[in-house]
């Protein structure tokens, strides 16, 4: 078993990492809550899944459960959603006694957390995370919300989970599009904070690709460490924990051009990392030689790196809509070489010339 602890005082909490930890999720849970109410919220995808393993677990352990079963995709991470699950928590009977479970990646990982920090004004909640994106980001941290019609997790809170469980065992059933999403967040953590991950990836990004165990596990943990560090020193994003939006400025605005659907999440990030460490070297922070290395690995791990066709305003509109802007400058996290970035404010006309000239934009 490998543990990541994140240090944030009266919320602090552990990150278990363990293959085939889900059968021991129950036992676990009895040192962290002494109730004996869960309802475990996940989604038809992954409750045939792995829903009757962690049944057994809870209830050989001595608790109570109520499944509730989301439908899946991003297009369902809405307030209807959420007036839903709060139903299905009242027909329960769940009161503030209760334990939320989340089993699912990030979209479910958020509702169900924004549903343990709304619920009764606030339960308790732990995180299962299933994708390799949520095993390395989203699980960890307690950002929580849900998307409204007009802009990507509008609506949230901080809310930190009482742990986080991380079975990488579970990534065997993930499809390959959504395990190489997640390697876009982890290719991430390299370029932000951890030049020796970033060459460690590039080395193995085979036996990634091939779910090898311990390398898997090994890098989950890296990233774990660095999003713990992160989260600890800034829980509420007002300085460094803005590092971890590298590539998420231009990658939301593709995501909310394309209407959500065209791109999975880490794809998106993919693109806006391709497009930030292009801007990096324009402005003159990174050298071309680690702006090649990024573009190089984000082709190898079969990541799309075009930036999707739409006109020069039309990103600009997403991107001064970000909640990273402040007036009317975007908050672009740049690298200044691998392993190291800053935030850095751009003006718009300076943005409007390098998507028209660098991103070859009309
Ligand atoms: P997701 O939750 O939609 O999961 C991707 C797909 O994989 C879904 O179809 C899901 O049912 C399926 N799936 C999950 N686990 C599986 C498994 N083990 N086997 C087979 N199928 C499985 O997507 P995601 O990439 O995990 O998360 C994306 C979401 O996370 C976005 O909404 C994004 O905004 C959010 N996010 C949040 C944070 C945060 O800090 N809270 C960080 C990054 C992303
Ligand atoms: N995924 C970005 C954050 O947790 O801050």
């Amino acid at each position: 078993m490998k543990n990541v602890h994140v240090d944030l005082e009266r919320r602090s909490y552990e990150i278990h990492i363990a293959s085939g930890l889900i059968s021991s999720v129950g036992r676990l849970l009895k040192s962290i809550f002494s109730g004996s109410i869960t309802a475990v919220i996940t989604n038809e995808t992954i409750a045939p899944l792995y829903l009757p393993l962690l049944e057994t677990s809870l209830r050989s352990a001595g608790f109570d459960i109520s499944p509730i079963i989301l439908h899946d995709g991003e297009q369902f991470k809405t307030l209807d959603s959420m007036r839903s699950i709060y139903e299905q928590l009242l027909e329960c009977g769940l009161d503030r006694s209760a334990l939320l479970i989340a089993l699912g990646g990030g979209v479910v990982g958020d509702m169900a957390g924004f549903a343990a920090a709304t619920y009764m004004r606030g339960i308790p909640f732990v995180q299962i995370p299933t994708t390799l994106l949520a095993q390395v980001d989203s699980s960890v941290g307690g950002k929580t919300g849900v998307n409204l019609p007009g802009g990507k997790n509008t609506v949230g809170a901080f809310y930190q989970p009482r742990a986080v469980f991380i079975d990488p065992l579970v990534l065997e059933t993930l499809p390959e599009r959504q395990l190489r999403a997640g390697l876009a967040e982890v290719i991430k953590y390299g370029i932000i904070r951890d030049p020796a991950l970033f060459a460690f990836i590039e080395e193995r990004l085979d036996s990634l690709l091939h779910r090898d165990a311990d390398t898997t596990a090994s890098v989950i943990k890296q990233c774990c460490m660095i999003k713990s560090d992160i989260v600890s020193r800034d829980e509420t994003e007002q300085g460094v924990r803005a590092h971890l939006n590298f590539g998420h400025t231009l990658g939301h605005a593709v995501e909310s051009l394309t209407g959500y659907s065209a791109y999975l999440h880490g794809e998106a990030v993919a693109i806006g990392m391709w497009a930030a460490a292009r801007l990096s070297r324009t402005l003159g922070l990174c050298a071309t030689a680690d702006v090649q290395r990024i573009e190089s690995l984000l082709a190898s791990a079969g990541l799309p790196t075009v930036v999707p066709s739409f006109s020069v305003s039309a990103y600009m509109g997403a991107m001064l809509k970000d909640k990273k802007k402040t007036g009317s400058t975007v908050n672009f996290v740049l690298t200044h070489r691998i392993g190291e970035v800053a935030l850095h404010p751009v003006g718009q006309e300076r943005l409007r010339a390098f998507l028209a000239r660098d991103l070859s934009m009309s």
